[in-house]
Protein backbone atom coordinates (compact mmCIF):
# COMPACT_ATOMS: atom_id res chain seq x y z
CA UNK A 1 0.00 0.00 0.00
CA UNK A 2 1.54 3.31 -1.04
CA UNK A 3 2.46 5.71 2.05
CA UNK A 4 -0.07 8.57 1.61
CA UNK A 5 1.35 11.99 2.98
CA UNK A 6 -0.51 14.01 4.94
CA UNK A 7 -0.75 18.07 5.19
CA UNK A 8 1.12 17.83 8.76
CA UNK A 9 3.71 17.51 10.96
CA UNK A 10 1.33 17.54 14.22
CA UNK A 11 1.27 14.53 15.91
CA UNK A 12 -2.17 14.72 16.70
CA UNK A 13 -3.24 15.25 13.36
CA UNK A 14 -1.36 12.48 12.78
CA UNK A 15 -3.28 10.25 15.48
CA UNK A 16 -6.46 11.92 13.92
CA UNK A 17 -5.77 10.51 10.44
CA UNK A 18 -4.86 6.80 11.75
CA UNK A 19 -8.10 6.57 14.13
CA UNK A 20 -10.27 8.14 11.27
CA UNK A 21 -8.87 5.18 9.17
CA UNK A 22 -9.18 2.57 11.41
CA UNK A 23 -13.19 4.00 11.94
CA UNK A 24 -14.20 3.84 8.92
CA UNK A 25 -12.50 0.60 8.25
CA UNK A 26 -14.24 -1.17 11.78
CA UNK A 27 -17.19 0.58 10.37
CA UNK A 28 -17.48 -1.70 7.11
CA UNK A 29 -19.53 -5.03 7.12
CA UNK A 30 -18.39 -7.84 5.89
CA UNK A 31 -20.83 -6.87 2.79
CA UNK A 32 -18.56 -3.79 1.86
CA UNK A 33 -21.24 -1.69 3.21
CA UNK A 34 -19.81 1.34 5.41
CA UNK A 35 -22.44 2.00 8.55
CA UNK A 36 -23.24 5.56 8.82
CA UNK A 37 -22.81 5.98 12.87
CA UNK A 38 -22.14 2.53 14.58
CA UNK A 39 -23.31 3.92 17.98
CA UNK A 40 -26.60 5.49 16.44
CA UNK A 41 -29.76 3.25 16.33
CA UNK A 42 -31.19 5.53 13.37
CA UNK A 43 -27.75 5.55 11.57
CA UNK A 44 -27.23 2.22 11.72
CA UNK A 45 -27.31 1.94 7.46
CA UNK A 46 -25.07 2.36 4.71
CA UNK A 47 -25.84 5.54 2.77
CA UNK A 48 -24.88 5.93 -0.87
CA UNK A 49 -24.07 9.53 0.26
CA UNK A 50 -21.73 8.89 3.61
CA UNK A 51 -20.56 5.81 1.99
CA UNK A 52 -19.45 7.36 -1.56
CA UNK A 53 -17.41 10.01 0.41
CA UNK A 54 -15.97 7.08 2.96
CA UNK A 55 -14.63 5.32 -0.40
CA UNK A 56 -13.35 8.81 -1.72
CA UNK A 57 -11.28 8.99 1.98
CA UNK A 58 -10.11 5.79 1.67
CA UNK A 59 -8.86 5.82 -1.92
CA UNK A 60 -7.12 8.64 -0.77
CA UNK A 61 -5.06 7.02 1.83
CA UNK A 62 -4.34 4.08 -0.22
CA UNK A 63 -7.24 1.66 1.17
CA UNK A 64 -8.46 1.74 -2.58
CA UNK A 65 -9.40 -2.26 -1.40
CA UNK A 66 -11.74 -0.80 1.14
CA UNK A 67 -12.93 1.49 -1.34
CA UNK A 68 -13.62 -1.59 -4.41
CA UNK A 69 -15.56 -3.87 -1.67
CA UNK A 70 -17.76 -0.58 -1.17
CA UNK A 71 -18.34 -0.07 -4.63
CA UNK A 72 -18.74 -4.05 -5.26
CA UNK A 73 -21.66 -3.82 -2.11
CA UNK A 74 -23.92 -0.65 -4.40
CA UNK A 75 -23.63 -2.50 -7.45
CA UNK A 76 -24.86 -6.01 -5.60
CA UNK A 77 -27.23 -3.94 -3.90
CA UNK A 78 -28.79 -2.25 -6.67
CA UNK A 79 -28.66 -5.25 -8.88
CA UNK A 80 -31.38 -6.44 -6.20
CA UNK A 81 -33.65 -3.41 -7.33
CA UNK A 82 -33.15 -3.70 -10.59
CA UNK A 83 -36.48 -4.88 -11.53
CA UNK A 84 -38.41 -2.16 -9.59
CA UNK A 85 -35.87 0.71 -10.78
CA UNK A 86 -36.84 -0.82 -14.72
CA UNK A 87 -40.62 0.18 -13.81
CA UNK A 88 -39.85 3.37 -12.38
CA UNK A 89 -38.15 4.43 -15.27
CA UNK A 90 -40.82 2.99 -17.59
CA UNK A 91 -43.11 5.35 -15.31
CA UNK A 92 -41.02 8.42 -15.69
CA UNK A 93 -40.77 8.60 -18.66
CA UNK A 94 -43.97 7.93 -19.87
CA UNK A 95 -44.55 11.33 -18.00
CA UNK A 96 -45.99 9.53 -14.47
CA UNK A 97 -44.59 11.26 -11.30
CA UNK A 98 -44.13 8.09 -9.07
CA UNK A 99 -44.89 8.45 -5.18
CA UNK A 100 -42.13 9.33 -3.08
CA UNK A 101 -41.99 6.08 -1.15
CA UNK A 102 -42.27 3.85 -4.51
CA UNK A 103 -38.32 5.40 -5.19
CA UNK A 104 -35.67 3.97 -4.96
CA UNK A 105 -33.43 4.37 -1.47
CA UNK A 106 -30.35 6.42 -0.20
CA UNK A 107 -29.59 3.80 2.27
CA UNK A 108 -29.74 0.12 2.98
CA UNK A 109 -29.06 -2.72 5.59
CA UNK A 110 -25.73 -3.08 5.72
CA UNK A 111 -26.82 -6.50 3.75
CA UNK A 112 -27.84 -4.48 1.21
CA UNK A 113 -31.75 -4.72 1.39
CA UNK A 114 -34.47 -2.57 2.40
CA UNK A 115 -35.39 -1.75 5.50
CA UNK A 116 -38.14 -2.95 7.27
CA UNK A 117 -41.48 -0.06 8.12
CA UNK A 118 -40.65 0.43 11.65
CA UNK A 119 -37.45 -0.79 12.08
CA UNK A 120 -36.41 2.42 13.63
CA UNK A 121 -38.40 5.51 15.26
CA UNK A 122 -39.40 7.57 12.93
CA UNK A 123 -40.07 5.83 9.86
CA UNK A 124 -40.95 5.83 7.44
CA UNK A 125 -37.02 7.30 6.56
CA UNK A 126 -37.34 10.08 3.88
CA UNK A 127 -35.64 7.77 1.38
CA UNK A 128 -35.87 9.07 -1.81
CA UNK A 129 -32.97 11.64 -1.89
CA UNK A 130 -31.37 11.31 -5.39
CA UNK A 131 -27.91 12.50 -4.87
CA UNK A 132 -26.70 9.74 -3.58
CA UNK A 133 -26.88 8.26 -6.73
CA UNK A 134 -24.89 10.79 -8.64
CA UNK A 135 -21.78 10.84 -5.82
CA UNK A 136 -22.11 7.07 -5.85
CA UNK A 137 -21.12 6.97 -9.86
CA UNK A 138 -18.87 10.16 -10.09
CA UNK A 139 -16.77 8.14 -7.07
CA UNK A 140 -16.84 4.72 -8.91
CA UNK A 141 -15.45 6.06 -12.19
CA UNK A 142 -12.98 8.23 -10.30
CA UNK A 143 -11.82 5.07 -8.32
CA UNK A 144 -11.28 3.14 -11.38
CA UNK A 145 -10.17 5.57 -13.00
CA UNK A 146 -7.20 7.17 -10.70
CA UNK A 147 -6.20 2.70 -10.50
CA UNK A 148 -6.45 2.19 -14.24
CA UNK A 149 -9.37 -0.91 -13.78
CA UNK A 150 -12.40 -1.51 -15.63
CA UNK A 151 -13.62 -4.72 -13.54
CA UNK A 152 -17.18 -2.20 -12.75
CA UNK A 153 -21.09 -3.61 -12.94
CA UNK A 154 -21.71 -1.80 -16.53
CA UNK A 155 -25.63 -3.03 -16.19
CA UNK A 156 -26.13 -1.16 -12.50
CA UNK A 157 -23.85 1.97 -14.05
CA UNK A 158 -26.15 1.85 -17.28
CA UNK A 159 -29.45 1.36 -14.73
CA UNK A 160 -28.38 4.19 -12.64
CA UNK A 161 -27.84 6.49 -15.52
CA UNK A 162 -31.07 5.96 -17.33
CA UNK A 163 -33.08 6.45 -12.91
CA UNK A 164 -31.13 9.55 -12.77
CA UNK A 165 -32.14 10.76 -16.63
CA UNK A 166 -35.57 9.87 -15.74
CA UNK A 167 -36.38 11.06 -11.83
CA UNK A 168 -33.78 14.33 -11.82
CA UNK A 169 -36.88 16.93 -12.49
CA UNK A 170 -38.92 15.57 -9.88
CA UNK A 171 -38.58 16.82 -6.36
CA UNK A 172 -37.08 14.56 -4.05
CA UNK A 173 -35.24 15.11 -0.15
CA UNK A 174 -31.97 17.14 0.01
CA UNK A 175 -28.51 15.65 1.55
CA UNK A 176 -29.83 16.78 4.74
CA UNK A 177 -32.96 14.68 4.43
CA UNK A 178 -35.11 17.73 4.30
CA UNK A 179 -37.81 18.09 1.76
CA UNK A 180 -37.41 22.29 1.85
CA UNK A 181 -38.87 23.30 -2.02
CA UNK A 182 -37.51 20.21 -3.27
CA UNK A 183 -35.34 21.14 -5.76
CA UNK A 184 -31.89 21.71 -4.46
CA UNK A 185 -28.83 22.85 -5.84
CA UNK A 186 -26.36 20.26 -4.38
CA UNK A 187 -28.78 17.76 -5.38
CA UNK A 188 -28.78 18.90 -9.30
CA UNK A 189 -24.90 19.01 -9.37
CA UNK A 190 -24.26 15.48 -7.75
CA UNK A 191 -26.97 14.47 -10.54
CA UNK A 192 -24.86 16.01 -13.22
CA UNK A 193 -21.50 14.72 -12.08
CA UNK A 194 -22.66 11.43 -12.24
CA UNK A 195 -24.18 11.20 -15.29
CA UNK A 196 -21.24 12.84 -16.54
CA UNK A 197 -19.08 10.15 -14.79
CA UNK A 198 -21.50 7.27 -15.59
CA UNK A 199 -20.81 8.69 -19.45
CA UNK A 200 -17.21 7.99 -18.94
CA UNK A 201 -17.02 4.76 -17.64
CA UNK A 202 -19.54 3.27 -20.30
CA UNK A 203 -18.68 5.61 -23.35
CA UNK A 204 -22.27 6.40 -23.87
CA UNK A 205 -22.97 10.25 -25.59
CA UNK A 206 -26.23 10.55 -24.09
CA UNK A 207 -25.39 10.27 -20.21
CA UNK A 208 -22.97 13.34 -20.83
CA UNK A 209 -25.63 15.48 -22.92
CA UNK A 210 -27.84 14.61 -20.03
CA UNK A 211 -25.57 15.78 -17.37
CA UNK A 212 -24.59 19.13 -19.91
CA UNK A 213 -28.12 19.78 -19.85
CA UNK A 214 -28.29 19.64 -16.21
CA UNK A 215 -25.54 21.42 -15.16
CA UNK A 216 -26.99 24.29 -17.88
CA UNK A 217 -30.81 24.05 -15.70
CA UNK A 218 -28.30 24.55 -12.51
CA UNK A 219 -26.26 27.68 -13.60
CA UNK A 220 -29.53 28.78 -14.67
CA UNK A 221 -31.81 28.33 -11.96
CA UNK A 222 -29.36 28.44 -8.76
CA UNK A 223 -27.46 31.85 -8.77
CA UNK A 224 -28.77 34.40 -6.89
CA UNK A 225 -26.90 38.14 -6.62
CA UNK A 226 -23.47 36.02 -8.03
CA UNK A 227 -23.99 33.16 -5.80
CA UNK A 228 -25.24 29.64 -5.64
CA UNK A 229 -28.16 29.19 -3.41
CA UNK A 230 -29.80 26.06 -1.90
CA UNK A 231 -33.34 25.30 -3.55
CA UNK A 232 -34.76 26.36 -6.42
CA UNK A 233 -37.19 28.73 -4.66
CA UNK A 234 -35.04 28.87 -1.25
CA UNK A 235 -32.19 31.67 -1.62
CA UNK A 236 -30.74 30.83 1.27
CA UNK A 237 -26.99 29.72 1.44
CA UNK A 238 -25.93 26.22 2.65
CA UNK A 239 -22.57 24.31 3.26
CA UNK A 240 -23.18 21.71 1.00
CA UNK A 241 -23.31 23.94 -2.29
CA UNK A 242 -19.34 23.60 -1.70
CA UNK A 243 -19.89 20.60 -3.85
CA UNK A 244 -20.44 22.05 -6.98
CA UNK A 245 -16.72 22.61 -7.54
CA UNK A 246 -15.55 20.44 -4.89
CA UNK A 247 -15.45 17.60 -5.85
CA UNK A 248 -17.68 17.47 -9.07
CA UNK A 249 -16.14 20.10 -10.78
CA UNK A 250 -19.58 21.24 -12.07
CA UNK A 251 -17.69 25.15 -12.04
CA UNK A 252 -13.91 25.41 -11.80
CA UNK A 253 -12.74 25.85 -8.02
CA UNK A 254 -12.43 29.83 -9.61
CA UNK A 255 -15.25 30.39 -10.40
CA UNK A 256 -16.74 33.98 -9.57
CA UNK A 257 -20.35 32.42 -8.53
CA UNK A 258 -18.71 29.41 -6.53
CA UNK A 259 -15.73 31.91 -4.85
CA UNK A 260 -18.82 34.32 -4.34
CA UNK A 261 -20.87 31.08 -2.52
CA UNK A 262 -17.60 29.98 -0.40
CA UNK A 263 -16.99 33.50 1.16
CA UNK A 264 -20.88 33.99 1.99
CA UNK A 265 -20.42 30.28 3.79
CA UNK A 266 -17.25 31.58 5.35
CA UNK A 267 -18.94 34.58 7.14
CA UNK A 268 -22.34 34.00 7.12
CA UNK A 269 -22.02 30.08 8.37
CA UNK A 270 -19.47 30.18 10.29
CA UNK A 271 -21.03 29.50 14.52
CA UNK A 272 -20.07 30.90 17.45
CA UNK A 273 -16.81 28.40 17.76
CA UNK A 274 -15.81 28.64 14.64
CA UNK A 275 -17.25 25.55 12.89
CA UNK A 276 -19.47 25.86 9.85
CA UNK A 277 -23.39 25.41 10.17
CA UNK A 278 -25.66 23.47 7.64
CA UNK A 279 -27.57 26.38 7.42
CA UNK A 280 -29.18 29.43 9.05
CA UNK A 281 -32.44 28.17 10.49
CA UNK A 282 -31.27 24.05 11.33
CA UNK A 283 -32.76 23.29 14.53
CA UNK A 284 -31.45 19.44 14.17
CA UNK A 285 -29.56 18.80 17.52
CA UNK A 286 -29.95 22.68 17.92
CA UNK A 287 -28.34 23.59 14.41
CA UNK A 288 -25.23 23.07 15.21
CA UNK A 289 -20.99 23.40 13.69
CA UNK A 290 -20.54 20.47 11.34
CA UNK A 291 -17.44 18.62 11.00
CA UNK A 292 -17.55 17.62 8.10
CA UNK A 293 -18.42 20.75 7.01
CA UNK A 294 -15.79 22.58 8.79
CA UNK A 295 -13.43 20.40 7.05
CA UNK A 296 -14.95 20.26 3.70
CA UNK A 297 -14.18 24.45 3.65
CA UNK A 298 -10.73 23.10 4.64
CA UNK A 299 -10.43 20.87 1.79
CA UNK A 300 -11.21 24.01 0.01
CA UNK A 301 -9.09 26.51 1.86
CA UNK A 302 -6.05 23.75 1.20
CA UNK A 303 -6.82 23.63 -2.70
CA UNK A 304 -7.00 27.32 -3.06
CA UNK A 305 -4.14 27.52 -1.06
CA UNK A 306 -5.45 29.70 1.63
CA UNK A 307 -3.52 28.51 4.46
CA UNK A 308 -4.45 30.19 7.69
CA UNK A 309 -8.00 28.95 6.45
CA UNK A 310 -6.88 25.40 6.33
CA UNK A 311 -5.20 25.57 9.52
CA UNK A 312 -7.84 27.23 11.49
CA UNK A 313 -10.05 24.28 10.13
CA UNK A 314 -7.68 21.63 10.91
CA UNK A 315 -7.67 23.22 14.97
CA UNK A 316 -10.88 23.18 14.84
CA UNK A 317 -12.17 19.74 13.74
CA UNK A 318 -9.33 18.58 17.00
CA UNK A 319 -11.20 20.54 19.22
CA UNK A 320 -13.95 18.42 19.08
CA UNK A 321 -12.55 15.32 19.30
CA UNK A 322 -13.52 12.77 21.95
CA UNK A 323 -11.63 11.52 24.56
CA UNK A 324 -10.69 8.45 21.92
CA UNK A 325 -10.13 10.21 19.17
CA UNK A 326 -13.95 10.29 17.41
CA UNK A 327 -15.43 12.78 16.00
CA UNK A 328 -19.40 13.37 15.72
CA UNK A 329 -21.57 14.38 13.74
CA UNK A 330 -21.83 17.95 14.72
CA UNK A 331 -20.62 20.07 18.27
CA UNK A 332 -23.75 21.35 20.47
CA UNK A 333 -21.67 24.15 21.40
CA UNK A 334 -22.23 26.55 19.71
CA UNK A 335 -25.82 26.07 18.19
CA UNK A 336 -28.23 28.39 16.34
CA UNK A 337 -31.52 27.22 18.20
CA UNK A 338 -30.11 25.94 22.20
CA UNK A 339 -33.63 24.93 23.33
CA UNK A 340 -33.96 21.93 19.96
CA UNK A 341 -30.95 20.07 21.56
CA UNK A 342 -32.51 18.21 24.12
CA UNK A 343 -35.55 17.25 22.39
CA UNK A 344 -33.43 15.68 19.76
CA UNK A 345 -31.24 14.27 22.86
CA UNK A 346 -34.26 12.95 24.66
CA UNK A 347 -35.48 11.27 20.71
CA UNK A 348 -32.38 9.93 19.53
CA UNK A 349 -29.48 10.14 22.07
CA UNK A 350 -26.76 12.23 22.35
CA UNK A 351 -25.27 13.54 18.92
CA UNK A 352 -23.90 10.58 16.55
CA UNK A 353 -20.33 9.62 17.44
CA UNK A 354 -17.94 8.80 15.67
CA UNK A 355 -19.86 10.07 12.08
CA UNK A 356 -18.06 7.85 9.64
CA UNK A 357 -18.55 10.88 7.18
CA UNK A 358 -16.75 13.01 9.40
CA UNK A 359 -13.74 11.43 9.67
CA UNK A 360 -13.82 10.57 5.82
CA UNK A 361 -14.11 14.54 5.66
CA UNK A 362 -11.07 15.40 7.76
CA UNK A 363 -8.96 12.50 6.13
CA UNK A 364 -9.94 14.37 2.68
CA UNK A 365 -8.83 17.78 3.99
CA UNK A 366 -5.57 16.94 4.88
CA UNK A 367 -4.47 14.31 3.21
CA UNK A 368 -2.09 15.38 -0.09
CA UNK A 369 -2.43 14.13 -3.66
CA UNK A 370 -5.99 13.36 -4.91
CA UNK A 371 -8.97 16.00 -4.18
C1 LIG B 1 -27.60 13.86 7.50
C2 LIG B 1 -27.37 13.14 6.18
C3 LIG B 1 -26.58 11.87 6.43
C4 LIG B 1 -27.20 11.01 7.51
C5 LIG B 1 -26.33 9.83 7.91
C6 LIG B 1 -28.30 12.90 8.44
O1 LIG B 1 -28.57 13.54 9.59
O2 LIG B 1 -28.40 15.00 7.31
O3 LIG B 1 -26.67 13.97 5.32
O4 LIG B 1 -26.48 11.16 5.22
O5 LIG B 1 -27.44 11.79 8.65
O6 LIG B 1 -25.06 10.26 8.29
Amino acid sequence: MPTPNFYTSNARDRELVTKSIEIILQGQSLSGAYIASPNFDSYKYSWLRDGAFCAKAMDAVGETESARRFHRWVESTLLGQKLHAETLIQRLEAGEVPEMGDMLHTRYTLAGELEEYGEVEDSPWPNYQLDGYGIWLYELELHHRNLGTSDFNSEVVDLVARYLSAAWETECFDCWEEIGDGRHASTIAAISAGLKSAGALLGVEKFILKSREIREYLLANFVRDGRFCKGLLDDRLDSSLLCIALPFEIVPLDDPRFMQTVEAIRSDLRGTSGGIYRYLGDTYYGGGEWILLTSWLGWYDRMTSNSSGFEDAKEWVMNQVTDNFELPEQSTRGVQEPSMVRPWVERWGRVATPLLWSHAMYLLMIQEGDK
